[in-house]
């Protein structure tokens, strides 16, 4: 499968290190070099270069290229899953997807507890809560203490901070429902702190991820540069087990 990657910067240069990336396109396109061979021009020579093509650009990538991608059939993996907070838009491209044969992948990202958000949503789920804390350069403010910087839905978390609440989207098309969002800025933290609390018909789980930033981009999560390469192997792999 001849992988291609949209927008060359730390998440494509972490799955560059697994994986054999095909073909590169980024609106900088010496960000490409070291990442793939074939460098390519525009979008649609990207599409036609690639059998999978992954989006690890900006949310603003994922409405200006996704249609594009699926209506040729082609599998795409969605890093900026904010990029498909609009459900018109979300409705639209997944109806193509079925419609021209295409696949999207969605990872896991920076967080965990998906697998439980999709069980429980089979009998029905009643709650769904993520409380994001991070240092404050990582959501672009600046305070002196802790402080509680929003409350909201995930549609409108993104619309605030659309570089660092993908996760809450995601979330929200896992779960089915448009999930409450806490955002708290934090000068003493250096870690990404995701605290995600489910409850439902099943019982209740609460699942807390402490991650790394990335070495070149505090807003991304080492964990989420790393959720791609896992799901490039559930796809190569006969047993997918964990999903
Ligand atoms: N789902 C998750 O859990 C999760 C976690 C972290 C980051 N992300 C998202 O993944 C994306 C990539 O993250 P990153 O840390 O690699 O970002 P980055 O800033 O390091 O790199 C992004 C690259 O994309 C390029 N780019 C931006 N817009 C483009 C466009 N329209 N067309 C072509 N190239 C474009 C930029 O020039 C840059 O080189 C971001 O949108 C980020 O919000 C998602």
């Amino acid at each position: 499968m001849r992988i291609g990657i949209i927008g060359c910067g730390s998440i494509a240069h972490e799955i560059a290190k697994y994986r054999k990336i095909h073909a590169a396109y980024d609106v900088h396109c010496d960000k490409c070099s070291g990442i793939a061979a074939r460098v390519c021009r525009d979008i649609d020579d990207l599409i036609s270069s690639s059998d999978l093509v992954i989006e690890a650009a900006s949310p603003q990538a994922v409405r200006e290229y996704a249609m594009r991608i699926v209506s040729s059939g082609k599998y795409m993996l969605i890093m900026s899953v904010g990029g498909l907070a609009d459900p018109n838009f979300r409705d639209e491209l997944f109806q193509t997807a079925k419609k021209k044969g295409a696949k999207i992948y969605l990872p896991s990202g920076a967080i965990g507890g998906l697998d439980i958000i999709r069980s429980a949503r089979v009998a029905g789920i009643e709650e769904v809560r993520i409380r994001s804390t991070k240092n404050p350069r990582a959501f672009g403010v600046d305070v002196r203490g802790r402080t509680k910087i929003f409350t909201g839905t995930a549609r409108e978390a993104i619309e605030r901070f659309p570089r660092s609440t993908n996760v809450t989207v995601l979330l929200s098309i896992v779960s089915g429902r448009d999930v409450l969002v806490e955002l708290y800025a934090d000068p003493e933290v250096d870690s990404n702190v995701h605290e995600i609390y489910i409850r439902g018909k099943f019982g209740e789980a609460s699942i807390t991820v402490r991650n790394v930033p990335s070495e070149d981009n505090p807003r991304t999560s080492y964990l989420a540069a790393l959720s791609p390469v896992s799901v490039l192997d559930l796809i190569d792999s006969e047993v997918v087990a964990g999903v």
